[in-house]
């Protein structure tokens, strides 16, 4: 069994693959202590770790210095207002203003298998994979039950965690905090890294010394953001991508969050995640439960890489459901970047002809075909296709790219509302707004309050109108706006709180409604670019759209980026046209190629208007999607030098599971002059195998290849890339 109790020791051992994760129950006040997280550990007593035998000591030994004894106690859960100053997990308010909580351990259970969250999107897991410990602890002042839930990964280094807050007091409460997840740990000598940016910028890595006081991430912005990823590590200070000790928390979650490491006075680092406190509370009646997101945690003992393959497979196998999960995808063209607003029907199929003939298998219709929509200033909200711009209808538009053995995709921008629209000038009131304020506009829209049963069901009912009418095979579902003016007209004053969350709930469910309905479309997230590229919206959509920057030299950082904690298989990629329409960088279309390559794969282009040379390329980057996406779908990512370390080069790597075969990535940013050629380091071959360079036929072990390493030569010139493919001699 994963998990273990130890009556005497009142321990809990929970152990994934090479993980330890241990829970004490301390004192007579059965408080829930942390004592352990890191390397697999014999089963051994280490409660030792939780310096309890030290000053202020447990309260039934000195209970005038219990404050003392809270601020420094390692909890599994901290509450507020009773003395431990350091972040707190859960704030709860009762009806006469107090906001006072402490648990302590109740009761447990241990199951085979992995609860589902309701509503909710979360990691899964079979009986045979996965072991349940539910903790009850309770508030007895408040008449309050907190269950921790953890579940352990056997197979990969993998626990996930999350809370649940039931009200067994006749009077309501008001949640003011209930984050997911809190671990202390006993040292402070970390590093932190985040996921940091901007629109087109998203997803750089920021690394930097854990201190005393609060580091980390956060968005209040109603989605996971451009800005912040809910993403938060802490590593040894020498951790590098290939060793040392990390420790990765990510949210399952597509809202408000906070993810933050605390360097406290005793030298010890709190790290919380959760739903933002901000704009967050949840008036819970009687009897009624309140669940919090998952947050996964993996624990590495091979540095940064190790944290980020882990990530991948869980999220691969045990997140990314429906008929494309394991599925290589279409290769599809966008008319985005080749029209923006201005297309018709016998543009789009003008395209679609071309890149038919060149292998191209799938054309998606971005923003502009329905409503009277010519620029981004109206019709969010009239899901019906504006038939002066689409000649013969939609049906008669997906019968020709069908015709053309093309599937056919459509944008969707379901959460919002242009204030010039049929939808806003019938119901003002369905966006969020506060009565009487004037609201503050976005690219010119408002959001839906689909908190609203009423505006879920017509949202849905519409987009499944437009679905049913022609055969569609794909969705890109954008979301170009943060939320603002926070106020709902369903809700009573004092459940405005709740408004954030329910409107992530509502998001979840408009999804789930949509992927149950229609289970063979591929649904891809966007917003506004790589702004909601969590995991809470894998659990709908097996691809993200990265960032509505394409230029291949940006997207080597904002790839890099995600990847520490999403797989390729996820990240939305495109091969776009040059001058690039964000930095107006011309690079060569092989390197667009090659760096698309490293994500789903596609085009984003008037294929029609390209050069002849650059169309050309097309059937060839075709036959290396089809030979390559296997291997970089399902192997493993080995991350060889980044854009964050070097400006000069970038390299990556994909090994196949079986270690038979990889393929190297390699990019050079700037060239140097007198130099001529670079050793590269491989890494993730089997040492003792033989490999064949299919370019070259030279044999080398993959020791030779990871400890002496390849040598990259004859490119000239600026960004110019080059693959580099190795199958084992023999095959
Ligand atoms: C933002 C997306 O990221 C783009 O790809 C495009 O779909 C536009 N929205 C359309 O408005």
């Amino acid at each position: 069994m994963a998990i273990k109790y130890n009556e005497k020791s009142r321990t809990f051992k929970l152990d994934a693959k090479d993980t330890s994760y241990i829970i004490a129950i301390v004192d007579e006040e059965q408080f829930i202590g942390h004592v352990y997280f890191g390397e697999k550990l014999p089963d051994e007593n280490v409660n030792y770790l939780m310096r309890l035998e030290e000053a202020p000591f447990v309260p039934s030994k000195n209970n005038r210095n219990r404050l003392p004894f809270l601020d420094s106690f390692p909890t599994e859960y901290s509450t507020s207002g009773l003395g431990d100053f350091r972040e707190p997990c859960l704030k709860v308010t009762t009806l006469s203003g107090a906001a006072v909580s402490g648990i302590s351990y109740l009761s447990h259970k241990i199951y085979s298998g992995k609860p589902k969250l309701k509503g909710m999107p979360a990691t899964f897991g079979e009986e045979d994979e996965c072991t349940t410990l539910e903790i009850t602890c309770v508030d007895k002042h408040l008449n309050l039950e907190v269950i921790l839930v953890y579940s352990v990964f056997e197979n990969l280094d993998v626990i996930t965690r999350s809370v649940k807050v039931k009200n067994n007091c006749e009077e309501s409460i008001m949640l003011n905090r209930v984050l997911s997840c809190c671990v202390d740990f006993d040292r402070i000598d970390f590093d932190v890294v985040t996921l940091h940016g901007a629109w087109s910028r998203e997803r750089h890595i920021n690394r930097r010394t854990v201190t005393l006081g609060k580091q980390g991430c956060s968005s209040f912005r109603g989605e996971s953001s451009h800005q912040d990823n809910p993403f938060i590590a802490v590593m040894d200070k020498t951790a590098t991508e290939d060793s040392g000790r990390v420790y990765g928390f990510n949210f399952v979650y597509s809202g408000n969050f906070i993810a933050q490491a605390e360097g406290c006075q005793f030298d010890t680092t709190r790290v919380v995640m959760g739903i933002h406190p901000m704009d967050f509370s949840w008036k819970l009646e009687n009897g009624e439960e309140f669940t919090a997101p998952e947050v996964v945690m993996v624990y590495s003992n091979e540095g940064i890489g190790k944290m980020s393959r882990t990530l991948h497979d869980l999220y691969r196998n045990n997140l990314i459901r429906g008929e494309y999960k394991d599925k290589k995808r279409p290769i599809l063209i966008n008319n985005w970047e080749a029209t923006y607003f201005d297309f018709n029907t016998d543009k789009l199929i003008s395209i679609a002809k071309e890149a038919s003939k060149l292998g191209i298998e799938m054309l998606v219709m971005d923003d502009g075909w329905f409503g009277n929509r010519s620029s981004d200033n109206c019709s969010l909200g009239d899901w019906v296709v504006n038939e002066e711009k689409l000649k013969g209808g939609l049906k008669y538009l997906v019968d020709e790219v069908n015709k053309l053995n093309m599937k056919f995709g459509i944008w969707f921008e379901p959460e919002m509302i242009s204030p010039d629209s049929k939808l806003y000038r019938v119901h003002p009131d369905w966006c969020i707004h506060i009565e009487g304020r004037v609201g503050t506009l976005c690219r010119n829209q408002y959001v839906l309050d689909i908190t609203r049963e009423e505006v879920r069901e017509y949202i849905y009912q519409s987009m499944k109108k437009v679905l049913l009418s022609a055969n569609i095979e794909y969705i890109k579902w954008d979301m170009n706006r943060q939320l603002s003016d926070l106020g709902s007209s369903a809700l009573p004053y004092d459940r405005q709180g709740e408004l954030s969350h329910r409107y992530v709930l509502a998001v979840y469910d408009l999804m789930e409604r949509l992927t149950s309905e229609f289970p063979h479309i591929l649904l891809e997230n966007c917003s506004g670019g790589g702004a909601r590229f969590d995991a809470g919206m894998l659990y709908y959509s097996p691809q993200i759209w990265a960032s509505d920057d394409t230029d291949a030299i940006e997207r080597l950082k904002i790839q890099h980026g995600t990847s520490l904690v999403y797989p390729s298989s996820a990240i939305g990629a495109h091969v776009s046209d040059c001058p690039n329409h964000t930095v107006g960088r011309i690079t060569p279309f092989e390197t667009r190629g090659h760096v698309a390559l490293a994500g789903t794969f596609g085009y984003e282009l008037d294929v029609t208007k390209i050069s002849k040379e650059d169309r050309d390329m097309i059937p060839k980057q075709v036959r290396m999607y089809h030979k390559y996406n296997d291997l970089i779908r399902t192997g493993d990512l080995y991350r060889i030098n980044s854009l964050f370390e070097n400006s000069e080069y970038n390299c990556i790597g994909y090994v196949s599971k079986d270690k038979a075969e990889a393929l190297f990535i390699y990019v050079q940013v700037l060239a140097r002059p007198n130099y001529h050629s670079r050793r590269v380091c491989l890494k993730g071959l089997d040492k003792n195998t033989y490999y064949r360079n299919e370019e070259t036929g030279e044999v080398y072990s993959g020791a030779a290849l990871m400890n002496g390493g390849i040598l990259i030569k004859d490119l000239w010139g600026d960004f110019k890339s080059k693959l580099v493919h190795f199958v084992r001699e023999g095959e």
